[in-house]
């Protein structure tokens, strides 16, 4: 069985305490894919050092010059797609064709950020003094710690981390302990593009290593993906020493059909939304408001194609949905399916957890749907991450909207319809930080900013040039060429 090791200053090492952990297919429990490093406290601390002394180098690079290194990575990556694929798939369960899509977001966001090697514009502007130039810039901040989850293993650290570098920041990278392989797998790409030892390190391991970087004086930005809770704690813990901190946590996304919408459309759009990665995107269609003229209609469509769709082994061709990701996520999800029975929502397809042939050894759990389910019930607020998809009936767009904004979360939301003033007044009302018009909640691109209001984020966004402004902030600078002092704000006449 292969061993992993972390990254430190240029090296792959052990941990100090030469602990280690398993990573396991959900598809099937019994394939272990190999150990990983256990991090205590003085793994991460020699991984803080490393990226604080490369800073001091890092930072003076040109930045076109870092990107270089981003363009041969993200050249690498490609070349390697397929096998970043499967092991991803055999790592964290979800079908083959998306986490092809998963590697392909990592390449796309390492062109884009490398392409910012050359922009990164800040402003000039006229001074109001005779003689003197005003300009503003961005510079970077230091150490980053980077904390990603499971779900897009490769994608999101590549979301954070060429940012990052591209700025001339250091990281420090921790990703989910279920998902390291694909860790390992991206920092390799890195190490062999030529980014110098120290500048990105990889430290695996659980709460400890995460609290350390949280916590630790010498990291100045923390970006992070995960729940809610979890970022709560994040947020807390940097706050002691001002940390900049960027926080991308949980989603409860609505698709709202009006009557006129394209009914064939919205139904794939929901399968799609709803169960692609097996519900577990911060983006998925866990909520459709339907209106009440195609409300029966839908209901019965949708629950049809639910139940058609092939569970399996996200390494078989033919599988549509994959496992949950682990037996923890699995019992969420059988947890959940037993509230919304409780809250008298109608249980209209799946509820069970597959156990049977070659189900037997992995996490696996029906396609499920209810409906007739009322705004207020805990499956229709709470995030499950799972294959769940609660249906709403309503009788406007005003009251899909009210329903839809009526969550504690605002990633992403979505309108089926054909009228296009309908289109644009939901656009307008949803509080979310992305919306879609017929199309599902799910499929942001790299290049616009990606994020989301209320309890979802703490008002930073990733992805886009917005990105540049997590991993980097504003200097003004002030050239006086007169050869005297010459005093702003004062009244010279
Ligand atoms: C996530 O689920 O954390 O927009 C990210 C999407 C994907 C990213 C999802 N591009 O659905």
């Amino acid at each position: 069985m292969s061993t992993y090791q972390n990254f430190i200053d240029g090296s792959w090492v052990p941990s100090e305490l030469g602990g280690t952990f398993e990573n396991r297919n959900p598809a099937d429990r019994g394939d272990v894919i190999g150990l990983f490093q256990d991090s205590t406290r003085a793994d991460v601390e020699r991984a803080i050092r490393a990226a604080e002394r490369a800073y001091c180098s890092w930072r003076l690079v040109p930045a076109p010059k870092r990107a270089e290194l981003l363009f041969a990575a993200a050249q690498i990556i490609a070349e390697r797609k397929d096998a970043f694929a499967r092991d991803m798939t055999r790592e964290m369960g979800k079908v083959l064709e998306e986490t092809r899509g998963d590697v392909q977001e990592a390449i796309d966001m390492t062109y884009f950020m490398a392409g910012e090697g050359r922009r990164q514009y800040g402003q000039t502007v006229p001074s109001e003094l005779r003689d003197k130039f005003a300009m503003s810039m961005r510079q970077p901040l230091g150490v980053c710690s980077i904390i990603t989850p499971w779900n897009f293993p490769m994608a999101i650290p590549s979301w954070k981390i060429a940012p990052a570098l591209v700025c001339g920041n250091t990281v420090v990278f921790k990703p989910a302990t279920l998902t390291p392989l694909s860790a390992v797998n991206f920092v390799k790409v890195l190490e062999e593009a030529g980014v110098p030892p120290g500048v990105v390190n990889l430290v695996t391991g659980g709460s400890d290593v995460g609290s350390m970087m949280t916590t630790h004086d010498a990291v100045k930005v923390v970006s992070f993906t995960g729940s809610t809770a979890v970022g709560r704690t994040v947020n807390q813990n940097a706050a002691a020493t001002f940390k900049k901190t960027h926080l991308e946590m949980g989603g409860k996304n609505v698709v709202m059909i009006m009557d006129d919408a394209q009914l064939e459309l919205a139904l794939e759009g929901c399968l799609w939304g709803g169960f692609g990665t097996t519900g577990q995107r911060c983006t998925a269609a866990s909520r459709v408001v339907v209106h009440e003229k195609v409300y029966d209609q839908f209901v019965r469509e949708f629950a049809e194609r639910a139940k058609a769709l092939r569970v399996g082994d996200g390494l078989d061709d033919r599988t549509q949905m994959g496992p949950s990701v682990s037996e923890s996520q699995l019992e969420t999800v059988m947890k959940y399916v037993e509230i919304g029975r409780k809250e008298g929502a109608r249980l209209v397809t799946g509820g069970q957890r597959l156990t049977s042939g070659p189900y037997a050894h992995g996490w696996f759990h029906e396609p499920t749907v209810f409906a007739d389910v009322e705004p207020s019930m805990r499956i229709a607020q709470e995030e499950i991450f799972g294959p769940v998809v609660s249906v709403m009936r309503c009788r406007s767009l005003e009251q899909a909207i009210e329903i839809g904004n009526g969550v504690s979360y605002g990633l992403s939301a979505s309108i089926y319809t054909r009228d296009v003033n309908k289109a644009f007044a939901a656009m307008r009302d949803m509080y979310t930080g992305i919306f879609y018009v017929n199309a599902p909640t799910i499929g942001a691109e790299v290049h616009l900013p990606f994020g989301g209001t209320k309890m979802t984020g703490n008002g930073h966004r990733e992805a886009g040039t917005a990105a540049l402004d997590v991993f980097s902030e504003w200097k003004s600078v002030y050239v006086d060429f007169s050869g005297k002092l010459q005093r702003a704000q004062i009244d010279t006449e």
